[in-house]
């Protein structure tokens, strides 16, 4: 089981879209993904129409006791996932034990099994759901618009999972930077771009996710872009995001992806030409 969170402490950088999209993509790619809503706010939980759960219908299990019970999944079309409920906020203030953190890891390897990918997507702040996901998690992606406020909180983002690397999570790999809301004709957005990969060479990922109507449009109701529209750009960028995540998961997860032809796939080498750095 790959866990992955979407993360960046500043708020509206494409989260959430990614979260819903680029597990769709997956799903479609043949893995069997659970998403956990970990924002009090619940976006997601409200995009796939599933409004306010009760909170033991809730990500809220995850950071109680019993986990005899079973995990309160729900089955969407395009993948399952674990709701968020309002309830989480006040249930803040009472995780504030440095074993808080934990929770989500140890609910994940006792009571969650059969899933090829769990997603987390996470609110845009430090707190200790987002913290929980980075400890439960093998990777980090962190959506990030080509525009001063974004860029900025990826920045403070990728220095919280440096320090979770070191202090909690050995096991977390490097993160990923995906641009999203990209606009090509936008002469800040290349600026920006050229800075991070610049700066962060490879982990910004080649593949990006460019402005696009159906995506902001589509998430209604349970639906995805990929429902509403599969040759929408913002359907064929998260395929090449999910190719990307694949590619993350390991080689032999990979195989699964290509024709198998010449021992080099379809999108091996799409993935390879598009992860090349440009710098
Ligand atoms: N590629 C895109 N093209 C056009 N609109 C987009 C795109 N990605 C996201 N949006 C829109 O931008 C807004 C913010 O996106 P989203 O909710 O995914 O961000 P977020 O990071 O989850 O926000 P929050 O921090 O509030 O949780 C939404 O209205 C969404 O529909
Ligand atoms: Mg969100």
């Amino acid at each position: 089981m790959f866990t992955l969170t979407v993360c960046n402490h500043k708020g509206g950088t494409g989260k959430t879209t990614t979260s819903i999209n680029l597990s769709a993509a997956l799903s479609l790619s043949g893995k069997r993904v659970l998403v956990i809503d970990l924002d009090p706010q619940g976006f997601l939980t409200r995009m796939m129409g599933l409004g306010e759960p009760e909170p033991d219908q809730s990500s809220l299990v995850l950071f109680q006791q019993d986990i005899n019970k079973p995990p309160p999944i729900q089955r969407l079309t395009a993948f399952d996932i674990i709701p968020s409920s309002p309830a989480l906020s006040a249930a803040m203030r009472k995780l504030n034990q440095p074993t808080d953190v934990l929770w989500v890891k140890e609910y994940l390897q006792a009571a969650v099994h059969g899933y090829d990918v769990v997603l987390l997507d996470t609110a845009a702040a430090v707190t200790v759901y987002s913290l929980n996901a980075l400890v439960a998690s093998q990777a980090v992606i962190i959506p990030v618009a080509p525009e001063y406020q974004p860029v900025v909180g990826a920045e403070q983002t990728w220095h919280t999972v440096q320090m979770v690397r070191k202090k909690l999570n050995p096991g977390l790999r490097e993160e990923r930077f995906l641009f999203t809301m990209v606009d090509g004709r936008k002469k800040n957005h290349r600026a920006y771009r050229e800075y991070m990969r610049g700066k962060y060479g490879q982990i910004v990922l080649q593949p990006i996710v460019r402005t696009c109507t159906t995506l902001s449009v589509s998430a209604r109701n349970g639906t995805t872009v990929f429902d509403t529209d599969a040759t929408a750009r913002g359907a064929v960028d998260y395929a090449n995001v999910a190719d990307a995540i694949i590619w993350m998961m390991g080689p032999q997860e990979a195989e699964l992806i290509g024709d198998g032809s010449s021992g080099v796939t379809d999108r091996e080498s799409r993935f390879r030409a598009a992860t090349t750095p440009t710098r």
